[in-house]
Parts: structure tokens; sequence; C-alpha cells
């Protein structure tokens, strides 16, 4: 589908494209109209486009709302098939995933938050909605950018697989298994994010996850659902936690926000309220990556 509107996030301040980045951005979304037929301007780059100084356009604090657009890009941009997704994804999760200390330091606090306080549990997760992952095959094919989106996503597969191990299916009856162990409970996926192309999506269908269009991932999201969506902007954190708080919510949280000049007078009652009904601990770095950079785990705690 060929765009004809995006929206530029303002000018970046902090350095390369993790944490202090992109959390100010969101408040000053740009609708920059595409003049049609223009080769040079449909082929720019994601990157580039960030680049482009845009006029401030103040839209109300108001939050809640989803971007009068959102940013699509056009198919012919795309280049790799779904197998060739797959493939970088073997790559990525086999070289720079396993036996990382990211990923070794991220299983051990997910286990120490399962086991730890038996009098009280933390709470159950039975789906979990992915929010904004990008592309795995960006438009400008810059490696770094691959690599997050494959180190992002093997990240939230292994906390899926741990809690899937961890969290036994209440619901099981007990008297159709010969052993009285509960089955555990399969945790549902879905994925949202407007700049997948097509091979994208059969890539995660692939992988057996369901891919959704904004806002349908927004909706989904209940008490039981572990939210993870890494640098997004705070308009997509206030649709993810506007009807309540998830039982796990992984992203930007206030303590970042509240540090980035230009923040006052915007509306945080949802942050506020995660922040309050939540234990926080920071992401497990990515070393001499900004893969996590400004990132926590929240944990429901009421
Ligand atoms: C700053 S980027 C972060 C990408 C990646 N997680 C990272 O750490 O680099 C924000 C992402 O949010 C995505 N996005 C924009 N609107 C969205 C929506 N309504 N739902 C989900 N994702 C959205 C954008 O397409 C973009 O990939």
């Amino acid at each position: 589908m060929a765009a004809s509107d995006v929206q530029l996030p303002q000018p970046q301040p902090g350095p390369g494209p993790g944490p202090g980045s992109c959390p100010p951005q969101q408040d000053e979304w740009t609708q920059v109209r595409r003049k049609p037929r223009r080769k040079a301007a449909a082929g720019k780059s994601q990157q580039q486009q960030r680049k482009t100084p845009a006029p401030p356009s103040h839209q109300p604090p108001g939050a809640g709302a989803a971007p009068a657009v959102i940013m699509m890009r056009a198919d012919s941009t795309a280049h790799l098939s779904a197998s060739d997704i797959q493939r970088d994804y073997d790559r990525f999760e086999k070289s720079q995933w396993q036996g990382s200390s990211c990923q070794r330091r991220l299983k051990d606090l997910i286990l120490q938050q399962l086991q730890a306080s038996s009098s009280n549990p933390p709470p159950r997760v039975n789906q979990a909605v992915c929010l904004g992952i990008g592309s795995f095959d960006p438009e400008d094919g810059a490696w770094e950018v691959k690599r997050r989106a494959h180190i992002q996503l093997a990240a939230f597969l292994s906390i899926i697989a741990d809690l899937q191990q961890h969290q036994q299916d209440p619901d099981h009856d007990h008297d159709q298994q010969e052993s009285s162990e509960r089955p555990p409970l399969a945790i549902r996926c879905f994925f949202q994010e407007p700049l997948f192309t097509p091979a994208d999506k059969e890539f995660v269908k692939g992988l057996g996850h369901e891919v959704v269009d904004s806002p349908a991932g927004f909706a989904k999201v209940d008490r039981e659902t572990l939210v993870f969506g890494v640098h997004l902007y705070r308009d997509i954190y206030n649709q993810a936690i506007s009807k309540c708080v998830p039982a796990v919510f992984i992203g930007t949280g206030l303590d970042i926000w509240e540090g980035y000049h230009g923040s006052g007078g915007l509306d945080w009652v949802k942050m506020e309220e995660l922040d309050r009904q939540c234990d926080r601990v920071p992401f497990p770095e990515d070393e001499g990556f900004t893969t996590f950079s400004s990132t926590s785990i929240h944990w429901r705690n009421t």
C-alpha cells in the first residue's frame, strides 16, 4: 500500500534510537503529506524521515487519543520474504541472544518474581500484547535496527516461555489426567505494529502468534495481560493501559517520563496509576546496544 500521509516525530534529543529519544516525541506528531508519485520521497527511509526537521504541531495533551494518522510504508520498500526473516531471527537469536548476559539476567528476574512470594503470588498472565516492535525488514535495511527488532522479539518470547512454564492452567480438569499435575497455561500472543510488511506478518503468524491492526491490540489488554512495548510514544502507552493496569507492563516507566524536560502539563493519570499499582525493576541491558534502554518491567502488586 502506498503511503501518502506520514507522521514524523520531532527531532530526537537523545543519543540514538533508544530511550530518551522516543518519549518526548509523542505529543508533537507532525502530519506531512507526501506528494504523490515522487519516487525520491516515497523511497526515503524511515530513519531519514525521522531526521527531517518539522515545525511543532501541538496536539491537545489528551493522550488517550490515537494519532490521527498512523505511519505506514509502501509495500515496494519490503525486500525480505517470511523465510528470510525467519533465517535472520534464527541467526540473531542464536548468536546474539542465547547465552547473553541480558538473556540470563532476564530469566533470573522472571523466575525470582514468580517464586518470590508464595503468600502474595504475582498476577496470572494468560495473554500478551506486543506493541511497536518495528519491522524485521527496515526500509533502509540497517543492521542495528533489524537486530533491535529481533532481540526484542527474542526477549519477548523468552519471557512468555518462562511464564508458560511456571504458570499452571487453573481451569484444567484434574479428573481427566492421570497425573495430578496441571499442564502449563498457554499464553496467547498478539502483535500490533503498523510498519509490519506482509512478510513480517507471515513470519509472526508462522511462529504461532496473531497479528492485529491498531487499535485492536489496545482493546485486548485486560488485568491478565502482559504488555510489551519498548521505546514507544506516550500516546501508545496511554492507549495500552487506558482500560486497566495489566498484570505485567514492560516499557518506559513514569520515572523516565518525569525526567524528560518538556513533559510538564501532560496527562499522566494512567501512567501514575500504573506506577502506583506496580513493582518496577529495570530491564536488563543488552550490552553494547540501546535495545532495552529506559525500559522497566512493572509487575502489578494489587
Ligand atoms: C520509536 S519506535 C520503537 C521501535 C522499537 N520498539 C525500538 O525499540 O526501536 C515506535 C514504534 O511504534 C510503532 N507504532 C506506531 N503506532 C503504533 C500503534 N498504534 N500500535 C503499535 N505500534 C505503533 C511505530 O511503527 C514504531 O515502530
